[in-house]
């Protein structure tokens, strides 16, 4: 192990051990084993169906294990702790409430007062690009704009965790790149342990410290990549030629399993 991944472990944010999931009798992963640094942001990549938002519903303690632990800074995780965001790929923000009232609800959910809620909300609508969108509801967003908003609600907690699920998934091309630069822009601003689950092998070289692949039935960690690629990473770090071989090296590692998948269909 060397110096640096030491140093890593010391400070785990989050700590994953012998982790397993069924379903009644449908094993979705096994034995995963993970650790995300304070500051680190891992992506993950697998197969549909692999459990990488099982993965991230059993951080966030929203559903339990059936083996295995996860901490957090130390706490064991058997409910949903405080201080862990979640983003969805499909926004996830309440219809009937306003760009302000969604960003402001879990900081109502976690005793804010409402002074500082009124203070914090516009700073994070801000971050975000949402000026003057303080008072839409999400029907009259653009699906950007509703996930800039998922973003800023999770944001705005201030978060030791942020659990990021396919967040720019519904979103068209070009305004994914615009919201994959701005994350990376708003994290060098305020870092956190990011989890940051992508189909995009692309996006997951961009964003990740590390790229962790899940494979397998049941799925487990066929392979952890380090991105050793500098920051801030920007547009110009997508023409890097260590960038196309991380690239291609995360691809061939998931090849195999789509070309099965691809074959079984096909049966
Ligand atoms: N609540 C549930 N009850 C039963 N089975 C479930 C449940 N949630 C997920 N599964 C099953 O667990 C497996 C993993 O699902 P999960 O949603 O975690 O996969 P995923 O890797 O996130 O897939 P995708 O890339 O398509 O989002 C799938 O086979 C799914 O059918
Ligand atoms: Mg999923």
């Amino acid at each position: 192990m060397s110096t640096a991944e030491r140093a890593l472990r010391a400070d785990a944010r989050i700590r994953i051990r012998e982790l397993g999931k069924h379903y009644g009798p449908l094993e979705v992963f096994r034995d995963v084993n993970l650790e995300v640094g304070d500051r680190e942001i891992v992506s993950i990549v697998g197969p549909s169906g692999c459990g990488k938002t099982t993965l991230l519903r059993c951080i966030d303690g929203l559903i339990p294990a059936s083996s295995g632990t996860i901490e957090i800074e130390g706490e064991k995780v058997t409910s949903p702790l405080p201080g862990i965001a979640m983003v969805f790929q499909h926004f996830g923000l309440f219809p009937w409430k306003t760009v302000f009232a969604n960003i402001a609800y879990g900081l109502k959910l976690a005793g804010v007062p409402k002074a500082e809620i009124d203070a914090r909300v516009p700073r994070f609508i801000k971050l975000v690009g949402l000026n003057g969108f303080e008072h839409a509801y999400p029907y009259q967003l653009s699906g950007g704009m509703q996930q800039r908003c998922g973003l800023a609600r999770a944001l705005a907690i201030e978060p030791r965790v942020l659990l990021m699920d396919e967040p720019f998934a519904a979103v068209d091309a070009q305004t994914r790149e615009i919201l994959q630069f701005e994350l990376l822009r708003i994290w060098q601003l305020r870092p956190t342990s990011m989890v940051f689950v992508t189909h995009s092998i692309e996006e997951a070289v961009l964003m990740g410290h590390r790229v962790v692949v899940l494979k397998g039935r049941p799925a487990g960690v066929f392979e952890t990549i380090a991105v050793d690629l500098p920051h801030p990473r920007t547009r110009a770090t997508l023409s890097y030629p260590r960038f196309s071989a991380l690239r291609e090296h995360v691809w061939t590692t998931l090849m195999d399993e789509a070309r099965a998948a691809e074959l079984l269909l096909q049966r």
